[in-house]
C-alpha cells in the first residue's frame, strides 16, 4: 500500500481481534514513529510497547472506563439520575470498546522533557515537543495501516486518569503519556465517517485557504 492510500485509509479502529502481531512488524512501526520531525532535534519522546497480558488488560480497562467518563461528559443526561446516566455510559463504552481487551499490543507515545530550552522558550518548547509526539504517533498509525493493522489514538481518558496510567506503566511524574493506542488486526477497517460525524464534518474544500484567509475552495460557503 502506498503512503497516500495508507493516509487516506487510516481510520480510528475500535474493534480488534486477538491475532498476534509479529515483533518485526512492531519494530518497523516504532522506527517509523521515531523518524518523525522533532522540534529542535530534541527527541523529547519515547514509545512504549505493551505486550504483557496484565499490563494490557489494565490499560484496556482504563481506556474503556475513560471512554465511559467521556460519554458521560458529552451526552445529555436528560431525565436520568446521575447513577443511571453513569451506568448507561459505562454500558455503552463496554458495548463499543470491549475488544480493546483482545488487542495483542498497545503502544504508548510519551513526551519526555529534555530540559534543553532556555526559560524564555519553555512554553514554546513544550508545544514543539507535544507537536513532535503527535507527528510520531501519526507516522506510526499510518505505517500500521499500511501493514493492515488498526490503531486509535486515545487521549480522553487521560483527562481523568493520567496518573493511574503512569502507575500502570511505571512512568515517572515528569513524563507525559500523551496517548495510547491498541495495535491489532481488526475484523475490518471502518470506511467513511460514522453517521454522527458525517453531518458535521467539514469537507476539505472548506478548510483550504488560497493565499488569503477566507479564500476557501468552496468559495467561502462552508
Ligand atoms: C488528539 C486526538 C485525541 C483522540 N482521542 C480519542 C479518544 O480518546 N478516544 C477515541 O475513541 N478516539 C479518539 N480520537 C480519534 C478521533 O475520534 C478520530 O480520529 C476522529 O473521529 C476522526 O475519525 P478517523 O480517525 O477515523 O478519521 C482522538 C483523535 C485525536 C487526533
Amino acid at each position: 500500500m502506498d503512503v497516500m492510500e495508507a493516509i487516506r485509509k487510516r481510520k480510528a479502529v475500535r474493534t480488534y481481534t486477538d491475532k498476534p502481531v509479529p515483533d518485526s512488524v512492531v519494530d518497523d512501526l516504532l522506527r517509523a514513529a521515531l523518524a518523525a520531525p522533532t522540534g529542535s532535534g530534541s527527541q523529547a519522546w519515547s514509545v512504549m510497547v505493551i505486550r504483557d497480558a496484565d499490563v494490557r488488560r489494565d490499560v484496556a480497562d482504563l481506556v474503556i472506563a475513560g471512554g465511559a467518563k467521556y460519554f458521560a461528559a458529552m451526552r445529555p443526561q436528560r431525565d436520568l439520575s446521575d447513577d443511571e446516566h453513569r451506568e448507561q455510559c459505562e454500558a455503552y463504552a463496554e458495548q463499543i470498546l470491549a475488544t480493546y481487551r483482545l488487542a495483542p499490543v498497545w503502544i504508548a507515545v510519551l513526551l519526555v522533557p529534555r530540559d534543553n530550552y532556555p526559560p524564555s522558550m519553555k512554553e514554546g518548547g513544550y508545544l514543539d515537543d507535544l507537536i513532535s509526539v503527535a507527528f510520531a504517533a501519526e507516522n506510526l498509525m499510518v505505517a500500521a495501516r499500511a501493514e493492515g493493522l488498526g490503531t486509535v489514538p486515545t487521549t480522553a481518558f487521560q483527562r481523568f486518569e493520567k496518573d493511574r496510567l503512569r502507575q500502570i506503566l511505571g512512568v515517572p511524574a515528569e513524563v507525559d503519556p500523551v496517548l495510547v493506542t491498541p495495535l491489532g488486526y481488526p475484523e475490518s477497517f471502518p470506511e467513511g465517517l460514522p453517521a454522527a460525524l458525517k453531518r458535521s464534518f467539514r469537507t476539505w474544500k472548506t478548510l483550504v485557504h488560497d493565499d488569503q484567509w477566507g479564500n476557501t475552495r468552496d468559495g467561502g460557503e462552508g
